[in-house]
């Protein structure tokens, strides 16, 4: 089967995930859609698979234009994605989910489907337990158990998006060889992610998405740098902006090595002055999530020093952090930043309590209201801050900063919003750093760090290079350092 999508647009609100993307996939390949988060990925593959309906463009199969209006509709077309933790009825049996969606259902002669499940099993050394319970496999074990089924449901083009996320290395290596062998016996493998390492590994092409559209394509073993440049951009920097003069030092690193489940970042040091801009690159997962957690406390400095604002930090804790002056907004605006389930009004009343056990509902109630007016959210203090859209939850998080901030750490401040929304966040950033506040923030946007950094620090693979001066720097040469060329 050929599969062919033409000029697929797909907005939300005024976010154009899909922006008239074209690509094509033939039968027997692994093709790759690779692209940093947000780059219109999982909206892709969810139109394929009938999951969401365009605004427009058409899907061909073999040439023939197709509508899907549902998964079901998708299944019976032969397209099937797996979720990223896939499982329908954890309560269920392995071989009930397996029998999910089969024509007789779970009626049907459950020995020959157990054997079924066997036999498809063992063709890619699948080893399930037909009697376990669904909710007692591992994440691996559930994608292998969907896989299985989309397989038996005569799923002939097969969408995994990120499907390594969650799951051990063995059961990689496992998922890979299957993959492999569903590709050579004639179907479609579409396999998503933004891991650069792994698409070089698996695919035998790939399309690359930026901001919703396609950035380019390459037929595999392609370069690494150019991936990266696809990835990433190519525009020239319009870095035009004025330098500040800079204070003292507020955040300073000598030497320091910290590390965490997954990485160890080595004999870091760095000094930003305040109202400096420091940005951070690098593909996801290399290293600056570690460097900011080492910076705010939240991840053990086995080597070095830290000092923020003058005071030596290294070992101490998060809440030091704070009392030193620094904030810290990651990445997970909802779960890691705001509460969802509480109010802004509740937001504010948990920001502004100083170590007191009293509520002061009313000042909270002001305060929330202040933080609207002045940052334009759009609600109410009785909104959930869930009911937000990303740019008003971000403007919320920056609302609930202290006044004075001597560091601000932030990872992507400006992911998933709309360019409107981004330049506004970026307008009171860079009110505050006119205040004298440092920020230093991770980006995957090449464009935006060379726009609104002073100084960039590479990342890749734990490895830190830099800082390059952001007016020198160019995208071929960040492109270069993010592959791990020269760091
Ligand atoms: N259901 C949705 N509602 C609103 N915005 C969405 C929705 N799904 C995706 N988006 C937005 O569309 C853009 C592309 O998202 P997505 O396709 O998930 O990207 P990727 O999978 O490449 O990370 C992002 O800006 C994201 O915030
Ligand atoms: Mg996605």
């Amino acid at each position: 089967m050929r599969v062919e999508l033409r000029d697929i647009h797909k907005s939300f609100g005024p976010v154009r995930a899909n922006d008239g993307v074209s690509l094509t996939a033939d039968a027997g390949t692994i093709h790759g859609i690779l692209g940093e988060n947000g780059a219109g990925k999982s909206t892709l593959m969810k139109v394929l698979a009938g999951i969401l309906q365009p605004d427009r463009g058409e899907i061909l199969l073999d040439g023939a234009p197709v509508r899907i209006s549902s998964p079901a509709a998708a299944i019976r077309l032969g397209i099937g994605m797996l979720q990223q933790d896939p499982l329908d009825f954890p309560s269920l049996s392995v071989l009930d989910n397996f029998l999910l969606g089969s024509p007789g259902g779970l009626v049907l002669d459950r020995r020959r489907a157990r054997d079924a499940l066997r036999r498809l099993g063992a063709r890619f050394a699948f080893a399930l337990d037909p009697d376990a319970r669904g909710e007692d496999l591992t994440v691996g074990e559930r994608q292998q158990l969907e896989i299985l089924r989309l397989l038996r449901l005569g799923v002939r083009v097969l969408i995994l998006d990120e499907p390594t996320t969650a799951i051990s290395a063995s059961q990689r290596g496992q998922l890979f060889a299957a993959l492999r062998a569903m590709a050579a016996d004639g179907k479609v493998v579409f396999f998503v992610s933004h891991k650069l390492e792994e698409v070089q590994e698996l695919c035998d092409a790939v399309t690359v998405l930026r901001r919703g559209r396609v950035a380019g394509e390459a037929a595999m073993p392609a370069e690494t740098g150019r991936l990266v440049q696809l990835m990433f951009g190519q525009e020239p920097p319009r870095v035009t902006r004025a330098r500040l003069p800079l204070g003292p030092p507020v955040l300073e690193l000598a030497d320091v090595t910290a590390s965490d489940a997954r990485l160890t970042l080595e004999h870091v040091s760095l000094q930003v002055r305040a109202g400096e801009v420091v940005g951070l690159a690098g593909l996801e997962g290399s290293g600056q999530r570690l460097f900011l957690h080492a910076c705010a406390g939240l991840a053990p400095v086995t080597r070095g020093r830290v000092r923020i604002a003058g005071r030596d930090l290294t070992g101490r804790s998060y809440a030091q952090f704070l009392a030193a002056g620094g904030a810290y907004l990651p990445a997970g605006r909802l779960g890691e930043g705001l509460i969802p389930g509480l109010t802004l009004t509740e937001h504010a009343a948990l920001a502004g309590r100083h170590g007191t056990l009293f509520v002061d509902w009313r000042a909270a109630a002001r305060a929330a209201a202040r933080h609207i007016g002045e940052l334009h959210i759009r609600g109410t203090p009785r909104t959930d801050v869930q009911a937000l859209s990303g740019g008003n939850q971000q403007r919320a998080l920056l609302a609930l900063l202290p006044d004075h901030v001597s560091v601000l750490l932030m990872e992507h401040p400006t992911r998933g919003l709309d360019l409107e929304s981004a330049e506004e966040i970026w307008r009171r950033l860079l009110d505050r750093r006119a205040r004298g506040t440092a920020i230093v923030f991770s980006s995957s946007d090449l464009d935006e760090l060379l726009a609104r950094s002073d100084r960039i620090l590479v990342f890749s693979g734990g490895r830190v290079a830099g800082p390059l001066d952001a007016r020198e720097a160019t995208v071929e040469r960040l492109g270069e350092l993010i592959g791990g060329k020269g760091v």
